[in-house]
């Protein structure tokens, strides 16, 4: 028998170093309604904010890393690009809608500010059919994975990657900021 395991899923999380101090310069954009999901400005675009300019080298550089470790390439982080970044908020109990990023090559994630119970990443499992397989000895309908966030965290997935948020149960407002990167 000749055994090939298709259809992985190269998923990279990274800390980011000075979360705090990128926090600082993210949070009064936090609530103004062009720098968030749904909205049409660039939050890349922000002229003279130290914090964003380290955070997009950071998304950058990251998405080298988990690019060249999944091809065994030598991208450098000037090989890619930020397609628009932009501001989510969900309040206490919102949850995020099941979606992807499309024509990316990754959709990356960056927390600034989440608790305990602040909800999980969810992504879903690519392979629709799986349940079937695995209804017997699991509980669970599909191998999705949740990604519980912390502060300072940073995420990459494939853009085809459908994913969703679990509902925020915890009593303050989950702020992140996300952005999809291609390479150039
Ligand atoms: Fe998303």
């Amino acid at each position: 028998m000749e055994r090939i395991d298709l259809f992985s899923t190269p998923v990279g999380i990274f800390n980011v170093e000075n979360y705090e101090e990128i926090n600082q310069c993210i949070f009064p954009l936090a609530n103004k309604k062009e720098y968030m999901f749904g909205g049409t400005a660039d939050i890349w675009q922000v002229p003279n904010n130290i914090g964003l300019r380290k955070l997009q080298l950071k998304f950058l550089e990251s998405a080298s890393e988990l690019a060249n470790s999944i091809l065994k390439e030598n991208y450098k982080w000037n090989n890619f690009q930020t397609i628009r970044g932009w501001v989510n908020e969900h309040v206490p109990n919102a949850v995020g809608r099941v979606h992807d990023h499309g024509y990316a090559s990754f959709a990356g994630t960056y927390y600034v500010e989440v608790e305990e119970n602040s909800g999980p990443l969810t992504l879903v499992d690519p392979r629709s059919g799986i349940s079937s397989w695995l209804q017997k000895n699991n509980t669970q309908h599909q191998f999705n994975y949740n990604f519980k966030p912390t502060v300072g965290k940073l995420i990459l997935i494939p853009g085809w990657v459908l994913h969703n948020i679990g509902p925020n149960e915890s009593s303050i407002t989950r702020i992140s900021l996300s952005t999809n990167i291609n390479l150039r």
